[in-house]
């Protein structure tokens, strides 16, 4: 096939390397660097990635490139992925913010009726060309940060109508949107006041009424739930989970933020894609997590955002061999952070990885973390060109350095988006 485009002089970390699962253990940093690399691009995807010489033979054997971009020495990465975000709300929590700053905490917030229920209450008034309209936007502010692929959570409806508006948000958003969406559908994400005192008829909403209606959807959703103080109990979790298997839905789950209820080993027997937040685990989650291939999920910048100290640990991860991927968990109220290269650095200072770990986190891994390590988070022959040109030639500074995109152009699908 002829080549499109040849990228020509760059250092290339292709994340690649056996299969297509993620990297564990050892292999969490095996980043596939090629220091004189260049890549090859036909019809959106990669036909060729490796040595300078090697590609440049390849485009000739095809005729010639009809176009070539010199880039001049710049780390190629494959454009990152985001696999946590909540980017489907209205409304601002910057008030409740002030509030924690002068002493409130989160969960106080929570049980007085603000928090994630201050975002249901906008959401459910916002039109779905409102909601589509904002995400777009912070999928530009996302992708100018160097992420190709985004996951997308509902969560800010906790009824039906809601709960799809928002699903159907996160398509149309698709379809206008140079940045894949992987959407979740978190049903679960609170218990709503109106439920308050028959918590039990609620989770019996989610899955009798809910997980029906969104595992027939196609794209099909994952489905989440937040088991935590304040959230879901471990059995009203578990429950849910199992509905949604038994519906044919991949799973994952919000788990070990606040405080551990235990979720995590159920979940990894039950064939969750990813656990996440994980700051309170132990090592019986950590093996769990392993046996299962489960992907632990890191949101340092929740920690951040609730002005807590306590991270989790990465590194305790990584030596169990279970597959690590970071994802900055961008919502209104725990994690308002838009970047994820800044979740590298946090990453690197506080959980325990080396900058080419996190770098793995950010791509093969957070793609397999959201189903998606076939397509998305390695440069190999045949995957779509989604990559990233960094303002760098060390891939130890995108971890090393914070405050400023690294990201210098952006290409999905093998067009330029920045
Ligand atoms: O991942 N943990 C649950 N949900 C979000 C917080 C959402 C919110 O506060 O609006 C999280 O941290
Ligand atoms: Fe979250």
């Amino acid at each position: 096939m002829a080549v499109d485009l040849l990228l020509t002089h760059a250092v290339v970390a292709t994340i690649d390397g056996e299969g297509v699962g993620p990297l564990v253990g050892p292999r969490q940093g095996e980043v596939g660097l090629i220091t004189a690399g260049a890549l090859a691009i036909s019809d959106g995807r990669i036909a060729a990635v490796g040595p300078h010489e090697e590609v440049l033979r390849y485009a000739e054997q095809h005729g010639g490139a009809e176009q070539s971009v010199d880039l001049g020495g710049r780390l190629v990465t494959p454009g990152l992925v985001d696999p946590h975000t909540h980017l489907v709300w209205a409304g601002s929590r910057a008030e409740e913010f002030e509030r924690r700053v002068a002493g409130a905490s989160y969960l106080e917030i929570a049980a007085a009726g603000g928090g994630i229920m201050s975002s249901v209450r906008a959401t459910r008034e916002a039109s779905i060309g409102t909601l589509v309209d904002d995400l777009v936007a912070r999928l530009n502010v996302e992708m100018s940060h160097g992420v190709t692929t985004v996951e997308v959570k509902s969560g800010y409806g906790l009824d039906l109508e809601t709960e799809l508006r928002q699903l159907d948000a996160i398509d149309e958003a698709d379809r206008r949107h140079p940045v894949r969406l992987v959407p979740t559908f978190l049903g679960a994400h609170a218990i709503p006041p109106e439920f308050a005192e028959r918590r039990s008829e609620f989770v019996e909403l989610v899955v009798e009424e809910m997980i029906p209606r969104v595992a027939a959807r196609r794209p099909q959703p994952f489905c989440d739930v937040f088991c935590d103080a304040g959230a879901f109990t471990q059995s009203e979790a578990e429950h849910i989970l199992r509905a949604a298997v038994s519906a044919g839905m991949p799973i994952k789950a919000h788990v070990d933020e606040f405080a551990r209820l235990g979720l995590t080993p159920i979940a990894a027997k039950l064939g969750a894609t990813s656990c996440d937040h994980l700051m309170q685990a132990e090592d019986a989650d950590r093996a769990a997590m392993a046996t299962s291939g489960t992907v632990a999920v890191l949101l340092p910048g929740t920690t951040v955002g609730l002005g807590a100290t306590h991270f989790a640990d990465g590194a305790a991860l990584v030596a169990a061999g279970t597959a690590v991927a970071l994802a900055t968990d961008w919502n209104p109220g725990s994690s308002p952070c838009d970047s994820l290269p800044l979740i590298m650095a946090l990453a690197s200072r506080y959980c325990g990885l080396t900058p080419a770990e996190t770098l793995v986190a950010v791509t093969r891994n957070a793609a397999c973390a959201i189903g998606a390590g076939d397509v998305a988070g390695r440069l190999a022959v045949g995957c779509p060109a989604d990559l990233t040109v960094m303002r760098t030639d060390d891939l130890r500074d995108l971890a090393y350095r914070f405050g400023s995109s690294p990201a210098e152009r952006v290409m999905i699908a093998g067009t330029w988006v920045v």
